[in-house]
């Protein structure tokens, strides 16, 4: 069985304590730490910028999966890069250079991920396939946790496993994954899993559990 990746998103976590909520989560299991960073702009909502990657870089040697929800996009980078992020992942609606975008993320010596909203048809990465390491593909529309499953999410990330081939890239689905909906995307290629209410529910001592009963449904 091929690995897969659990990243608790931290926009669910308990912010009053945050560094906490993230050691918490380390501990319990998970196998990356995913950032949503959003400006109000691009989505409706307002969340996190750079520094607050700087301040949680020290407590986790967990893989750092930032998911850019801004636009523009590309000032930001270096920031991000600086920070602490490991994976940096840009939305392909978020600005007319996709390609120029993921150029500088490899450049900046991180790995370069490209997230599609749920209406972003997966044609648009047919040209990008060489200069990505991730794909993002949303199951809810972005902006906020705890939404439902979208799921036209499912036969999309079997598109995206099709496009991909042998290529080195990680699927990863974001937006109301829970152990029910696990399954279908795992099957369909997903091999890193956005969860974000259905990790941070219950109680730091409920994460382990939690975490654990998405991995093995999946
Ligand atoms: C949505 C974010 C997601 C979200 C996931 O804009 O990108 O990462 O926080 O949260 P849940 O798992 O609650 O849908
Ligand atoms: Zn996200």
């Amino acid at each position: 069985m091929s690995s897969l990746f659990i990243a608790p998103s931290i926009l669910a976590s308990d912010f009053a304590r945050f560094g906490e909520e993230v050691q918490a989560i380390d501990r319990a299991g998970a196998d990356w730490v995913h950032v949503d960073v959003m400006d109000g702009h691009f989505v409706p909502n307002i969340s996190f910028g750079p520094e607050v990657v700087r301040a949680i870089r020290p407590l986790t040697p967990k893989i750092l999966d930032v998911h850019l929800m801004i636009a523009p996009v590309d000032p930001y980078l270096p920031a991000f890069a600086e920070a602490g992020a490991d994976i940096i992942t840009v939305h392909a609606e978020a600005g007319p250079h996709l390609h120029r975008t993921l150029q500088a993320i490899r450049g900046l010596g991180k790995k370069a991920g490209v997230a599609l909203n749920p209406a972003t048809p997966v044609s648009v990465l047919e040209h990008v396939l060489d200069d990505v390491d991730l794909i993002l593909i949303m199951s809810v529309n972005p902006g906020f946790g705890g939404q439902s499953f979208i799921p036209s999410a499912v036969e999309k990330v079997a598109k995206v496993r099709a496009l991909v081939g042998e290529r080195p890239v990680v699927i990863e689905v974001d937006g109301g994954v829970t152990s029910e909906t696990a399954p279908a995307v795992a099957r369909a290629g997903a091999r890193a899993l956005v969860a974000g209410s259905a990790v941070f529910r219950g109680g730091a001592a409920a994460y382990a559990d939690n975490i654990s009963a998405i991995r093995k449904a999946a």
